[in-house]
């Protein structure tokens, strides 16, 4: 049986969606804590601002353009990442986009993006870097849920992060039952200031509407609400400081709002009281 991952210096992290808001803040706690990162992105040329400002922490990076939704591109950051290191101990399932938060205005061609690179870009992180991790038994992989992803919501977010949920306890189980020494970590940010409330930067054509209406009042209301709450929500930095530390103490579930967490338990008791869920939303 291998232990916790308690020294990370001198180590490798590859990092997705590490261009902006969380995944950068990973970066840099990682590179500060002596590690080398791998940085992937599907954004150019932040992802080349992102390199140089965590390469000031004095570690080896490498910055790698990647579309975490498409196989092939995660193949070939699996095998840029193998070229400039020989092991991987901590992979971060990062990128995500937000997509329509409900399913008015939100068609199929968008639910797909949503679950392409929400859902479809950890498979493919989990396809291309858990066999080497399993391999060499030093390592610990972060997927990036959300809050989301234990709260009703009628979107493909909500349907996205769900999955990210059971997926990673799935994995915790398997990699307990075989031993494998590899640990893993669920991490489900509330409001956290970054730029997921501008996700449409990176739609590809096949995905955007194809007639774009006028946002109604009601959606403008929603959209700046919620850009309100993630402006006033935690930094990336200091949930880059619970990732860390989840690696080093080996704990599976990382809640940056532990008053959103107090919320859950209306949600476990009507499921144990078999009763009617009360409405709830996030945007309430
Ligand atoms: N900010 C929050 O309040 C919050 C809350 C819960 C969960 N999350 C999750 O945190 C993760 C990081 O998002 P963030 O809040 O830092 O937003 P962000 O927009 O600041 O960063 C997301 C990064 O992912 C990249 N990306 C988008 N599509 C990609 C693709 N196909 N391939 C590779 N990279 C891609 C973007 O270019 C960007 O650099 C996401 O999974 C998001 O769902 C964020």
């Amino acid at each position: 049986m291998f232990g916790p991952m308690k020294d990370l210096a001198g180590k490798t992290a590859v990092v997705t969606g590490a261009a902006s808001g969380l995944g950068l803040a990973f970066a840099n706690q990682f590179a500060k804590d002596g590690m080398n990162v791998v940085m992937s992105d599907i954004e150019q040329p932040r992802l080349d601002e992102a390199v140089a400002q965590v390469e000031t922490h004095g570690t080896r990076v490498v910055g790698i353009i990647t579309d975490v939704s498409d196989g092939d591109s995660m193949d070939a950051l699996a095998a840029a990442t193998f070229e400039a290191f020989e092991s991987v101990n901590v992979l971060c399932n990062n990128a995500g986009v937000a997509g329509g938060l409900t399913t008015e205005g939100i068609d199929s061609a968008n639910w797909k993006w949503v679950l392409d690179v929400n859902l479809f870009g950890v498979v493919h992180g989990h396809r291309v870097f858990l066999p080497h991790m399993v391999e060499h038994g030093d390592g610990h992989i972060v997927n990036t849920a959300s809050m989301a992803g234990h709260f009703p919501g009628h979107s493909a977010y909500t349907a996205s992060k769900w999955a990210v949920v059971g997926i990673t306890m799935g994995l915790l189980n398997e990699m307990r039952q075989n031993d494998t020494g590899v640990g893993v970590s669920c991490l489900c940010p509330g409001w956290v200031d970054t730029q997921i409330a501008n996700s449409d930067r990176n739609i590809p054509e096949w995905a955007a509407p194809a007639a774009l209406v006028e946002p109604t009042e009601e959606q403008e209301f929603r959209m700046q609400f919620l850009k309100d709450v993630l402006a006033a929500g935690k930094t990336p930095e200091s949930v880059a400081q619970m990732v860390r530390d989840a690696i080093v103490n080996d704990s599976f579930w990382i809640f940056t709002h532990p008053e959103m967490v107090d919320q859950l338990a209306a949600k476990h008791a009507s499921i144990m009281e078999n009763r009617n869920p009360e409405p709830f939303s996030l945007l309430d």
